[in-house]
């Protein structure tokens, strides 16, 4: 039978990819993590040193770029040729220039299809895709799509948890800049129509999982 798509959108640092992911396996579902994608490809134009800003030499690229991306949320990798790059695409230097690469609309086109082939072909009975465009470009007929949000103060938050005071301001600023680069490619700040928004801005991680879950259950 076909997969059930669960479409999830949202900024950075709302949470998005381990509630997805633990929505995946609470639902028996695989995980689909579109924002890996393109953090693999900056990756490879970094080491074959291409600059991502010049978008006729990232879509010559596109052909060799060879990877690979685990949709079992108790199995997450991905991989680029024969590297393991699972860690390595959440550096820094890889983040400062993903929304360089995400901004040209063959970059998005060529990877769309790719993702729409991953959703079809799971084994699962459905498949939890998250990322920035999911509910609207890559999967808009989706029986189930959501907005996942968060205060910025929340967001930021999150993310700097572990960091002394000083990183914490510099990875605001550098959650705020790509969120700002990003908007300007897909609004994933707005639900769009038929679009459920969940806020987790006063709940925690658990209570966000059961929050989405509950989505799914409803529309399903
Ligand atoms: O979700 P994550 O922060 O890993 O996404 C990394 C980057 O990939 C985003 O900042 C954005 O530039 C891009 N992206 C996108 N469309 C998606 C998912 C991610 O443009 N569906």
């Amino acid at each position: 039978s076909v997969p059930v798509i669960v479409a999830i959108d949202g900024p950075a640092g709302s949470g998005k990819s381990s509630v997805s992911r633990a929505v995946a396996r609470a639902l028996g579902f695989a995980y689909l993590d579109t924002g890996a994608s393109y953090r693999a490809l900056s990756w490879h134009l970094m080491v074959r040193g291409i600059d991502a800003s010049v978008a006729a030499d990232v879509i010559a690229e596109l052909p060799d770029f060879d990877f690979r991306i685990g949709t079992d949320p108790d199995d997450y990798y991905v991989r680029v040729g024969s590297a393991d790059v699972t860690d390595a695409i959440r550096e820094p230097r890889v983040t400062g220039v993903v929304s360089l690469v995400a901004r040209i609309p063959e970059v998005r086109r060529w990877l769309n299809e790719r993702f729409r082939a991953i959703m079809a072909a799971t084994p699962f009975d459905g498949i939890v895709a998250e990322g920035r465009d999911i509910t609207t470009v890559v999967a808009p007929d989706a029986p189930v799509r959501i907005l996942l949000t968060a205060s910025e103060d929340a967001r930021m938050a999150r993310r700097s948890k572990e960091l002394t005071s000083e990183s914490a301001a510099a990875v605001g600023e550098a959650l705020r800049s790509r969120d700002k680069a990003d908007s300007r490619v897909v609004d994933f700040m707005n639900a769009a129509d038929g679009v459920t928004t969940v806020d987790s801005t006063d709940l925690d991680f658990d209570q966000t999982v059961s929050a989405v879950v509950d989505v799914v259950q409803t529309a399903r």
